[in-house]
């Protein structure tokens, strides 16, 4: 496991995440070329099947409309106005990062322009791999955007490069997943870059 250095998970506003989430942001958090540009990036990784959007929104930001979407959000006005999902669950995983659903529940999890709000992030990642099937894939986008108060401030003190690197050390930390993937995309004003990885395999 990965020692972080200490105060690396603290928040300027460490307070209870349903007030701050608490009124509805019908919004779009990164520019139109970003949008694209995390479309493309869950296309190409192949977001498909029964799909696990963490700290998800009213758009899921996927092309085409998967076999079943389960969005998982702190905003229940936000989760009912997402047209593709077809599940809806209210969860703070900074109060409680065990994920409600059974092992093995889902072919892919994304997790759009939001991992840096995470306070218990390597809990959650290796909660993804439980969830997910062997050999599924956890797909995470990102920016330069965020709620400052509330990212954490080890992303704050980080660039593009380090964030890329926080988030596969994540991952390898959960211990369930093949070696990360990251890849900067392209895009207009708004970077993104995107990482992935695959649920290891039984033996694998
Ligand atoms: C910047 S918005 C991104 C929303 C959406 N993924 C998108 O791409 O538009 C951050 C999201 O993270 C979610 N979030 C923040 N803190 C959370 C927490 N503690 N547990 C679960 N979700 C959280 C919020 O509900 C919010 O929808």
């Amino acid at each position: 496991m990965t020692d972080f250095p200490p105060g690396f998970f603290d928040r300027d506003d460490d307070g209870d995440d349903a007030r701050f989430y608490g009124p509805p942001r019908l919004v779009q958090h990164i520019d139109d070329g970003a949008i694209a540009a995390v479309g493309a990036f869950y296309d190409e990784v192949g977001v498909t099947g029964d799909v696990l959007d963490l700290m998800g929104s009213w758009v899921s930001h996927l092309r085409t409309r998967p076999r079943h979407l389960t969005v998982l959000g702190m905003n229940a006005a936000e989760l009912d106005a997402n047209p593709m999902a077809a599940a809806r669950v209210v969860h703070d995983l900074n109060a409680d990062p065990t994920l409600p659903f059974p092992d093995a529940a889902f072919d892919t999890a994304v997790c759009t322009v939001s991992v840096d709000y995470l306070v218990r992030p390597v809990a959650v990642c290796r909660e993804v791999g439980r969830v997910l099937r062997p050999g599924g894939t956890f797909a995470l986008t990102f920016s330069n955007r965020c709620f400052p108060t509330k990212a954490i401030r080890g992303w704050l003190a980080a660039d593009d490069r380090q964030r890329a690197a926080i988030v596969a050390t994540y991952l390898r930390d959960a211990g369930v997943f093949d070696e990360p993937v990251a890849q900067q995309r392209a895009s207009t004003d708004d970077p993104v870059i995107g990482v992935y990885a695959v649920r290891r395999r039984a033996g694998g």
